[in-house]
């Protein structure tokens, strides 16, 4: 499959008050079309700097970025690119810039120059898909935070953009939020088939990704599909992250010598292996 972005040699320094600051150190990626990778990372780790990188925000200091084969360097490539490789970030509230919920997922397709007919039209696709078509005259300001932010990916979608990063899109988000926008991410996955990038710390947000990389110290330290990287608690804990509590409690379970695979990622899997050990 053909890659949405292509990711080689990349460092990115950052200049503040003459001091230098080494966000990302040679990092390569690439991630395909339909894929749903997951980013996740102690803070510092470099994350946001590398998500910035791939719409064109941030430049590199040296190597290069592609997004379908255009180089995010060239100025002519800009807006192709932001509107190819669409952005929500983590605070609902800074992405929502309309006083109806319909004008605001309208405001980027009508910043490309769509026509007004097909604007409607997009509106109303994109606000069926994250489930809040019955929103549309609403106020932003009056939603919960979890619909909020699916106004916000509404709003990307509405651009008809060939992928989508999220930076840490839940974190300021309550359980149901949360889980409000986890199955919106997963639902443009798998069946509008639109090519993922989703950073966070949760790590019971990354089970269903297709692959996942951990970013140490601005470089990719662990890649991997999520149940290699779970399998490998005491890597994570040195790394300062977590494994899904139901892996820690199957690692945990299996060090004090009962029968059970130490990378369980679900509830039903522990409950099957429990019952084959009895
Ligand atoms: N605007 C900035 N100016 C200077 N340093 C920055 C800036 N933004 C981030 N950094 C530094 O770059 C490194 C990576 O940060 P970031 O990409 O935000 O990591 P993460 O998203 O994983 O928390 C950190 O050391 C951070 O302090
Ligand atoms: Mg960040």
């Amino acid at each position: 499959m053909k890659d949405v972005i292509s990711i080689k040699d990349v460092t990115y320094r950052y200049i503040q008050d003459e001091e230098e600051n080494t966000a990302l150190n040679e990092v390569s990626l690439n991630i395909k079309e339909g894929e749903f990778l997951a980013i996740i990372g102690h803070n510092g780790s470099g994350k946001s700097t590398l998500s910035k990188l791939m719409n064109g925000i941030l430049m590199p200091t040296s190597g290069d970025i592609k997004i379908f084969d255009l180089n995010t360097k060239d100025p002519e490539n800009i807006w192709k690119i932001r509107q190819s490789a669409g952005m929500v970030f983590q605070n609902p509230d800074n992405q929502l810039v309309a006083t109806i919920v319909e004008e605001d997922v309208a405001f980027g397709p009508e910043n490309l120059g769509v026509s007004p007919k097909e604007i409607r039209q997009r509106v109303d696709w994109a606000l069926d898909i994250v489930g809040m078509l019955d929103y549309k005259k609403q106020k932003p300001h009056q939603l919960s935070g979890g619909q909020k932010q699916r106004i916000a990916i509404a709003g990307i979608l509405a651009m008809k953009p060939r992928c989508i990063i999220l930076d840490e899109p839940t974190a300021m988000l309550d359980p149901s939020g949360r889980r409000e926008v986890i199955n919106t991410i997963k639902h443009l996955n798998k069946d509008e088939k639109m090519t993922i990038v989703h950073i966070t710390h949760y790590m019971d947000e990354i089970v269903d990704a297709d692959r996942v990389i951990v970013m140490e110290k601005g470089k990719i330290a662990m890649e991997g599909k999520p149940r290699e990287i779970f399998s490998q608690v005491e890597k994570l804990t040195s790394l300062r992250l977590d494994v899904p509590q139901i892996t820690e409690l199957a690692f945990e379970l299996s060090k004090e010598g009962i029968d059970i695979d130490s990378n369980i990622l679900t509830v039903d899997e522990m409950v099957n292996q429990l019952w084959q050990s009895n």
